[in-house]
Parts: structure tokens; sequence; C-alpha cells
């Protein structure tokens, strides 16, 4: 089973608050979800691979780290995922950026790819596919299997808010999948919503109904 961490840092808590608040309005939130999505990135980078070298400071030489293995790509689903891109490349200024847009036909209930741009060398890179709402877990299933399908091998998953029952359901589907939320919410309700959640993140980041 793919593992869970919960970031609960202070400031990534605190700010999630006001990211659920439904007086806090689209500037704001917009602001508040980049910077909750720096903070988490700065905990999913945690584990990268450190390599030695050796530089020539001002006044010494010195053997020091750099990042080594595999490169980043960000893989925002579409649309919400968007709001959380810039506070990641805030820290991972080098990650490329691919987009991956799904619905589920309503008849055969498959999903449909409407959009796909990723970068050439995927497989060579370690994914973090975001969202900011993990509700029933359909989307980010999809979009991990469309990665998967075209090479990919190393994928986490990055929400702010979550509903076991997206939990379980991305756990189930792809147990190699670690999963980085801000917080795990109680349940969903009858409309698909997370509850006590923020709403809709999409219409919430851009402003619209
Ligand atoms: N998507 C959202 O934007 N909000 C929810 O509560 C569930 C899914």
């Amino acid at each position: 089973m793919s593992n869970v961490f919960v970031l609960d840092h202070p400031l990534i808590q605190h700010k999630l608050t006001y990211i659920r608040s439904k007086d806090t309005g689209t500037k704001e939130f917009r602001a508040l979800v980049e910077e909750v999505s720096t903070l988490m990135a700065f905990e999913i980078t945690r584990d990268l691979p450190l390599e030695e070298i050796t530089i020539d400071t001002p006044v010494t030489t010195a053997k020091t780290k750099v990042l080594s293995g595999k490169k980043i790509g960000i893989i925002p689903i579409l649309r919400a995922g968007l709001g959380m891109v810039d506070g990641m490349l805030n820290l991972i200024p080098a990650a490329k950026v691919g987009h991956v847009g799904l619905y589920r036909d309503p008849e055969t209930l498959q999903p449909v790819e409407y959009y796909l741009k990723l970068p050439g060398d995927i497989h060579e890179r370690e994914l973090i596919v975001v969202d900011p709402m993990l509700a029933t877990g359909g989307s980010a299933s999809d979009a991990i299997d469309s990665l998967k399908k075209r090479g990919a091998e190393h994928i986490k998953l990055m929400c702010l808010l979550a509903a076991p029952e997206g939990v379980e359901k991305v756990q189930q589907d792809h147990p190699d999948v670690d999963i980085y939320l801000g917080a795990l919410d109680e349940r969903l309700n009858e409309k698909g919503y997370i509850i006590p959640g923020l709403g809709d993140a999409g219409d919430r980041l851009f402003g619209t109904k």
C-alpha cells in the first residue's frame, strides 16, 4: 500500500485554515494556495538524493553537496492543479511541468484525456502529480494511469486536502504512489464535496462559479 504523509507543519495548518474559510476571497485564496504549495514542496523533496562535489569557495576548496538522481516533473491535474504549480516552482525552478486534463465519459464511464502534454523524458523523472482536492480519487487515479501508460515510473501525489475515500482509491489502484497531504478531512458529502473541505477549489482559485 502507498504511504500517506500528512504534512502537518504549523505554517501549513495555519494557512489551510484561511484557505478553508468562506470569507477568503479569490486573490488571497490563490496566494495562500501558492504559499502552502511551496511549503509542501519543501517537505515532499526531503528525500531527494544528494551527491558530493568539490568546489572552490573564495577562501578554500570544499567538498559540498548538490542534488543528484532524477530530475523532477510537476504534473497539475486541470484545472485546479494549476493553482499549485507556481508555489512548487518557487523551490524547484528547474522542474518541467506537464499537464493532464481528464473527464469521465458519462456513458462508458471510461476516462477521456481531453488534454495531455508531458515532458518527453517522464520515464527519467520523479513526477509529482498535484491537485488541491483528493475527493473520490477518480481523477488522480486516472491521471496516474495516464502517466504510467506513457512510461512514468516514479510518481508522488500531492494534495492540499483529501477525503479518506480518495486516499483509499489511490492506495488500491496505485500502491506504489506515496500520497502527501496538507490535511486528511472527515468524509465526502452526497455531492462529492470534501467535508469540512474548502468548497470547489477550481472555482475559488479562478473566481468562477
Ligand atoms: N473538488 C473540489 O474542488 N472540492 C471538493 O470538495 C471535492 C472535489
